[in-house]
């Protein structure tokens, strides 16, 4: 029986995850997999949007990123894994949409001024660049069925991307899929239009029609449409007075998608700040125990203000405490908590105590880890089947969105008649 929601992510192909990608976003798409449609891919083409100039990594860090997700539990017996590079319907559908985007929108998506500003050493004037977040909507609308929920699990920063999305998908439905009863031109409607033509800006080919006569607008039936284009159909239908679907219709072509939050808390990194490759401050899933023991006695901080032995400490400022609620059972937290208040315990023998939980925590992924790594063929076997599965899924979505631009279907049927 087909699953009742779809669940769409990707990531970039960044090379071997860290334990902050679990937490952030893998141990979410684990249970997602259950019990859902799910569709995961490794985005290599938005890597491209910022680091065009080397490539030469890309291939690899695709395979590295695919085998993390397979050791730690993403089955594809359950889930359909990915690279958006095999799947070409992506870059018709975003060459498609960028028709009817408007460029005002992708210059005000919160992290395209953030990386403007923060990625100084990087070459971000490109379309690719400005043009990434509408990249992202197609990955997205792409998996998406008329009668299907699609999920859109990511980190809050991405949330303004699943947004425009959603505005994405109402300007195409309503471009696209917009349909107006041919008897409505009885001027019946004449009043409503000649209001609205006050209200709304018209593209320079219909500013006649804005100021309607019941002749041009006879002959311009998608004035409407450029009114429920710009308003949203919901709102359009109330303006203009007929709440129901009579006169006006608009087939959803595209799904919106639904964005996902996670629920699990961010994971800070040795440092205490936010886990990242960049700042070298990860633990890597792929890590030796014996390095993760070494990176959490040597490097990860403390409560600041615990500086001797025998200061008492405040376990919710320290992270190896964050990391105590993740990996040990209830009453190591709690030996570990109250430890900590009293100065009962030290920050070594602490410490200690996480590792070995998070060692043993992290042992089965490494275990399959080991068997992929020996099998790398394994890995893009996975990868191809799952192109090929999400290819048959985009077929049928681009089906769709062909017609509705251009109704081939139409068309040929006119030639054979
Ligand atoms: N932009 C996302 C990131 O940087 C990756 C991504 C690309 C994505 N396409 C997507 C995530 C579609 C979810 C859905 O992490
Ligand atoms: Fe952190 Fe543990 Fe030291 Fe307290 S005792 S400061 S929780 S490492």
């Amino acid at each position: 029986m087909a699953k009742l929601k779809r669940v769409l992510s990707g990531m970039r192909p960044t090379g071997r995850l860290h334990i902050g990608h679990y937490f952030g976003a893998l141990s979410n798409w684990l249970k997602l997999q259950e019990e859902y449609e799910c569709f995961f891919f490794v985005a290599d083409w938005h890597a491209l949007t910022t680091h065009y100039e080397d490539t030469s990594s890309v291939a690899e860090n695709t395979v590295q990123v695919a085998t993390d997700w397979l050791a730690v539990g993403l089955d594809p017996a359950k889930s359909t894994l990915f690279i958006q590079s095999q799947v070409l319907e992506h870059a018709e559908l975003h060459v498609l949409l960028s028709m009817i985007t408007p460029l005002s929108w992708l210059e005000r998506v919160p992290t395209y001024k953030e990386q403007i500003e923060n990625l100084k050493d990087r070459d971000l004037g490109t379309y690719g660049f400005l043009g990434y977040p509408l990249l992202q909507s197609a990955d997205i609308v792409m998996y998406g069925e008329p009668n299907q929920e699609l999920l859109v699990p990511v980190g809050e920063d991405q949330a303004p991307h699943v947004e425009l999305t959603r505005e994405i998908v109402r300007r195409f439905n309503t471009h696209f899929g917009f349909e107006a009863d041919p008897c409505l031109f009885d001027g019946k409607h004449v009043e409503q239009l000649r209001d609205m033509g006050k209200r709304i800006t018209f593209p320079p080919t219909l500013q006649d029609a804005a100021l309607p006569a019941e002749e041009t607008l006879a002959r311009n039936p998608w004035i409407f449409k450029w009114w429920a284009a710009q308003i949203g159909f919901e709102n359009f239908l109330q303006e203009i007075g007929e709440p129901n679907e009579k006169y006006f219709r608009m087939q959803a072509v595209l799904r919106e998608p639904a964005y996902l939050a996670a629920e699990t808390p961010r994971l800070p990194g040795l440092d205490g700040r936010r886990m990242a490759k960049s700042y070298g401050n990860a633990i890597w899933l792929s890590d030796p125990p014996a390095e993760i023991r070494t990176k959490i006695l040597k490097h990860m901080v403390t409560d600041p203000q615990r500086v001797r032995r025998t200061d008492p400490g405040r376990p919710e400022v320290c992270p190896v405490f964050a990391y105590h609620k993740l990996f040990s059972r209830p009453d190591v937290i709690a030996w570990s908590d109250q430890g900590c208040r009293t100065a009962g315990i030290g920050c070594v023998e602490c410490k200690n105590a996480m590792a070995d939980n998070l060692i043993k925590w992290i042992e089965p992924i490494q275990t399959r880890r080991k068997e992929f790594e020996a099998h790398p063929q394994q890995v893009w076997d996975i990868l191809d089947a799952g192109s090929d599965q999400a290819r048959k899924a985009a077929k049928r979505t681009m089906q769709r969105v062909r017609n509705a631009i251009f109704k081939w279907d139409h068309a040929r049927k006119a030639a054979k008649t």
